[in-house]
């Protein structure tokens, strides 16, 4: 079990990127430290934390950004935050994404809120891989979040929904697919729904490049302790997403 403790942190801008979504801005040195593919447990009315990833990392300015879908009562409660007030966080928990290899070609895949992980890896490592592909998936176009932050970056995200309301019709995993038949070593990064990532599993079982894959479980007490968070590895064992991961290497999991 890790230790962890809990501390203020202040809202600085509150950005509103989609209907039923926000992004908090907080002030922080400890959280701006943070590798992408971490997160912090931010404390909400009664007792529980609800996991967030951080969506951008700014040491310079000590800032880190918190982009979330309102789902539930926890998600609605920060909702309602607006810049000045403060919230009670736990992190950066958990361990983050590698960054990508000199001279290997980088594919990032986000599906719906597993997205915001997948941009702040792009944002503070993108000028260390030799090239960089980005396929973002969601239910509708009202969920595809972020696609302007990576094209702000000179990015040129291939777009899919579910629904065909905007890019392609269909999940990341077809373009993906495509994509990774001409790249056969490409380390891959993935952040989404349990489905996309079970479906990129599959897709990669042939792959000869690093994949990890960012898992969004249900937690309890986010350090270790309460075990809500184990999921399924090889040889009949069981991972703690929030200590051993949130993010693993593909040969880590069984879906
Ligand atoms: C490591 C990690 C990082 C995450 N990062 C983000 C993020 O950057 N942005 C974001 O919007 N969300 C993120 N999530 C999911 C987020 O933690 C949940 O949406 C949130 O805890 C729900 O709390 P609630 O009180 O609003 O909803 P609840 O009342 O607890 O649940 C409402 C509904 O959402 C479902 N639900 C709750 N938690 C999850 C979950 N983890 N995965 C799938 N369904 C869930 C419940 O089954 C229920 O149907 C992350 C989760 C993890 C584990
Ligand atoms: S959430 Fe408690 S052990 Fe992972």
């Amino acid at each position: 079990m890790s230790e962890a403790s809990a501390f203020d942190v202040r809202i600085v801008e509150r950005r509103a990127p989609a209907p039923n979504h926000v992004e908090l801005i907080v002030e922080s040195r400890t959280l701006a430290q943070a590798l992408p593919g971490q997160f912090c447990h931010v404390l909400t009315p009664g007792t529980l934390r609800r996991p967030i990833s951080f969506s951008r990392l700014d040491p310079s300015a000590d800032q880190a950004g918190l982009l979330l879908q309102v789902v539930g009562s926890g998600t609605e409660w920060l909702y309602q935050r607006r810049p000045r007030e403060w919230l009670n966080v736990m992190g950066p928990l958990g361990r983050g994404f590698t960054p990508p290899e000199a001279g290997r070609p980088w594919l990032l895949l986000g599906g719906g809120v597993g997205i915001p992980p997948v941009y702040a890896a792009y944002a503070v490592w993108r000028s260390r891989a030799e090239s960089a592909a980005v396929i973002l998936g969601a239910r509708t176009a009202a969920h595809l979040i972020m696609a302007d932050d990576f094209r702000r970056l000179g990015s040129e995200p291939v777009l899919t929904t579910d629904d065909g309301s905007q890019g392609f019709q269909g999940t990341v995993i077809e373009p993906a697919r495509a994509w990774l038949l001409e790249h056969p070593y490409a380390q891959v990064t993935a952040c989404g729904p349990t489905p996309m990532l079970a479906a990129l599993y599959q897709a990669t079982q042939n792959h000869k490049g690093p994949v990890e894959l960012a898992l969004e479980q249900r937690m309890g007490c986010g350090i270790g302790a309460c075990l809500a968070c184990v999921v399924p590895a090889p040889a009949a064992r069981y991972r703690r997403v929030c200590t051993d991961g949130p993010v693993f290497r593909r040969e880590e999991l069984v879906f």
